[in-house]
């Protein structure tokens, strides 16, 4: 058994508090997107790199070259990233000692140390990546998304700050927020799960459901008066994350998201209910039962056989909606083509299943929901 927790935890109400008690100065350098800088920092003394100077979506690897290109080309003590997933994932990756391109870093035991401080603080509450060491990058070239741990991706400190959630638009408010759900709900499953990440699970898995009932019988407005429990529960899964990968439904995700450019969480939100119910139906007496028992208790289930997996599906569908997967452009065709790959490309992922998905299962995860 191992567990770690890597950077230091802080929480603030406000930026303004946040850069006073970090003391940040015009040698640290924030790297973010342009509205949030317009909206919470305008007066920070720090220096400043936009994200969407060099990307519009999730980051690919051409994409990571040019902000290597030009973060080199600074002078700065402390790399600071406010933002979601794609801003805190490029970050790890800026923040390395290295001359080389994200080809080379991604590269089979390639592990550079870092050349600044980095203070990581999540503006969508869902990635859990603040804590993580992790970057997953899009490489359009072999059509998938791949992810890498780099030891000193771990930042010094993650900083969860209120504020940023006051205004996150809704769609990614819930998408995000499910993303953290799936980590949760993934890593408790997994084998080498223990007894510190089960609790960090839990406690992430029923603080979300209890925010999504409260959206379901008080509507969505609800959402900023729980902003920091919601922060607090995909930080925890993200402790979970930062210690074990997360499975299939993330294997899954990772290829639909590359090739139908669909963001990370709504992509693995989509296939959660799917891949759940298949473990549920070949594995009904495991660890599944304490996660079917959280739904029933939380979404007060009458005990009368429901399925707690088709009550979440119910669940998810009013409180983080979805499309068909055809109407994101798969066709009926791609199903058995997309298994493979993913049983080709995402083997780190799939080590980490409750019970083993089939080439048919996977193909048949996809079918169901075209
Ligand atoms: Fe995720």
């Amino acid at each position: 058994m191992k567990f770690a927790l890597r950077p230091q935890l802080h929480g603030h109400d406000t930026f303004a508090a946040f850069a006073e008690a970090h003391a940040v100065s015009a040698r640290d350098l924030i790297f973010t997107q342009r509205i949030l800088q317009e909206t919470f920092m305008q007066d920070s003394p720090a220096q400043v790199l936009f994200y969407d100077d060099f990307c519009d979506g999730e980051p690919t690897d051409i994409a990571v070259d040019r902000m290597l290109a030009a973060v080199r080309g600074l002078d700065f003590d402390r790399l600071i990233a406010i933002g979601g997933g794609s801003i805190l994932d490029s970050a790890k990756v800026l923040a390395l000692d290295s001359d080389a391109d994200v080809a080379g870093l991604f590269a089979a035991g390639v592990q550079p140390g870092r050349k600044a401080g980095l203070i990581l603080i999540p503006t969508t509450c869902g990635t859990g990546c603040e804590v993580t060491c992790v970057s997953v990058f899009d490489f359009p070239s072999i059509g998938s998304k791949i992810g890498k741990a780099f030891d000193a991706g771990f930042a010094d400190h993650a900083v969860l700050i209120d504020e940023f959630l006051s205004k996150i638009p809704y769609h990614v408010f819930a998408t995000s927020s499910a993303d953290a759900l799936v980590h949760a709900m993934e890593i408790y499953l997994a084998p080498k799960a223990n007894a510190y990440t089960d609790m960090f699970c839990m406690t992430a898995i029923r603080s979300i459901l209890q925010g999504y009932m409260r959206i379901v019988r008080h509507g969505r407005e609800v959402i900023q008066q729980d902003a920091k429990s919601y922060l607090t529960a995909s930080n925890m899964a993200g402790i979970a994350l930062a210690n074990i990968l997360a499975g299939g439904v993330h294997a899954i995700a990772m290829h639909f998201g590359s090739a139908h450019h669909v963001p990370h969480g709504e992509a693995t939100r989509l296939f959660l209910p799917s891949v759940f119910k298949i473990y549920y139906r070949k594995a009904p007496e495991g660890k599944i039962a304490d996660i079917a028992q959280v739904i029933t208790e939380v979404l007060d289930l009458p005990r009368d056989g429901t399925n707690p997996f088709d009550a979440l599906d119910a669940l998810l569908a009013q409180v983080v909606p979805t499309k068909r997967l055809r109407d994101y452009g798969m066709a009926d065709t791609d199903a058995d083509r997309y298994a493979t790959k993913v049983i080709e490309t995402q083997q780190r992922l799939l080590v980490n299943n409750y019970v083993a998905l089939s080439n048919a299962d996977i193909a048949g995860v996809y079918t169901e929901l075209m």
